[in-house]
């Protein structure tokens, strides 16, 4: 694949639209949990406003669902983003139609910072509206993506743009590719997958295809209670997607065509909710209670993907593999992190892992510095893993 970097670009006053991930997590008082994200994207956006660009970043926060929701405002990660990077001038738009963008970015200096607010607030942002793509491109010169981890996304700020603007690949996700495309061709076998986390409904979908390209593939988090179900398993009030429970079950049979080993829980820490700690219980799934909800993996079943994982010599990881902003809920995610870790340091395996909660999960630990490469993407990174050529990244094979 060949990247069309912004190398050979003369950016001294023009308008770019930079696509940025700041959705970053926050943890359960509201407060920023992780500032990978905004620490990623710096090098592209310290060379934009070195470069004298005006600046238009976009990006999401959350999933609004096309419409203004205050808690989801971009203004959460503005102090963040004004700790960590340095400009003279930045401007922050209030949630507006694109013409109000295009009348503004005319008066910024060379060099600022424009910040649209969160871009799925817009209902045409997530259909990929060409009128919209058409509007928002009216107000630049270049369209630069530098967010892989939305690149899986078929949005007017991920691809609906490159239609109707010169685009080129930003400095982070340039890095990203190198690593990812570097790691993928020289892959060394077994490989293990290890999917989490919560959002369900958006990764299940994935495993169809994942597990024909790895060789275990470990489910946990939330996402394996519902796997748990399938197997005919009560979660009690456990976070179930029921509407995927069918899906679940196909996949349960085509990883057993597929050769594909699954690893789904055996045991699980739960309680009658998270702010009732002394009611954590370690039990065995079949003893699940129907009045609490499994937070985190038990200790067998930590043991059981320690002791895969060390027979691997690839590991994916996607997902925290409980509730990890609450401890004890971290256990599983921080043991299982540290074992990675170690296996990466004495050079058995080689990891990977994604994820903007996994990656803010193991910082927590302080353990992102043991493995081979942290990426900030969760599902682009599976559905890269795939093998799918991602709607973002699209540009560099097709349209200008
Ligand atoms: P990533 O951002 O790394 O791609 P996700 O966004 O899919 O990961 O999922 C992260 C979320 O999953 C976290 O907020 C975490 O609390 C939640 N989670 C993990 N396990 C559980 C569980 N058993 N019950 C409820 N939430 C869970
Ligand atoms: C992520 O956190 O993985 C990215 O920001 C993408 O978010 P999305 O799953 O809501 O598209
Ligand atoms: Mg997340």
């Amino acid at each position: 694949m060949i990247l069309k970097t912004i190398d050979d670009l003369n950016l001294e006053g023009k308008k770019v639209l930079l696509r940025c991930d700041f959705n970053i997590p926050f943890d359960l008082q509201g407060k920023v949990l992780d500032s990978t994200k905004i620490n990623r994207h710096k090098i592209t956006i310290d060379e934009l406003i070195q470069k004298g660009s005006k600046t238009i970043i976009l990006s999401h926060l959350g999933r609004p669902k096309g419409s203004f929701q205050d808690k989801l405002s971009l203004n959460k990660v503005l102090k963040v983003f004004a700790e960590k990077i340095k400009v003279s001038e930045v401007t922050v738009m209030p949630f507006c139609k694109p013409n109000i963008l295009k009348t503004v970015i005319n008066d910024v200096s060379n060099g600022s910072i424009t910040f649209m607010e969160n871009i799925r607030f817009h209902p045409e942002e997530e259909k990929n509206d060409s009128d919209f793509a058409k509007q928002l491109a009216e107000c630049a010169d270049y369209f630069i993506n530098d967010a892989f981890s939305v690149s899986h996304r078929r949005h007017v700020s991920t691809y609906g743009l490159s239609k109707y603007l010169p685009t080129f690949v930003g400095r982070y996700l340039e890095i990203e590719l190198k690593i990812l495309d570097k790691i993928f061709n020289n892959l060394n076998k077994p490989v293990m997958a290890i999917i989490g986390g919560a959002k369900i409904s958006t990764k299940i979908t994935l495993l169809h295809n994942l597990l024909k390209k790895v060789d275990k593939l470990v489910v946990g988090g939330a996402m394996a209670n519902t796997f748990l179900v399938a197997q005919g398993y009560n979660l009690g009030k456990s976070l179930v997607e029921e509407g995927k429970v069918d899906l679940a079950k196909k996949i349960i049979d085509q990883a057993k065509e597929e050769n594909c080993e699954l690893i789904l829980p055996d045991d699980l820490v739960i309680a009658k909710s998270i702010n009732e700690l002394s009611s954590i219980e370690s039990i065995d799934i079949k003893d699940m209670k129907k009045d609490f909800s499994a937070f985190d993996l038990g200790n067998r079943t930590i043991e059981k993907i320690s002791n895969e994982m060390a027979s691997c010599r690839t590991i994916f990881w996607n997902g925290p593999l409980g509730l990890y902003e609450q401890a004890p809920f971290d256990n599983s995610t921080n043991v299982i992190g540290r074992t990675a870790a170690i296996l990466t340091k004495s050079k058995l395996i080689t990891s990977v892992i994604g994820g903007g909660d996994t990656v803010a999960a193991l910082n927590k630990s302080d353990l992102t510095g043991g493995f081979s490469f942290v990426s900030i993407a969760g599902g682009a990174l599976v559905e890269w893993l795939e093998g799918k050529v991602l709607p973002g990244l699209e540009f560099l094979s097709s349209h200008k």
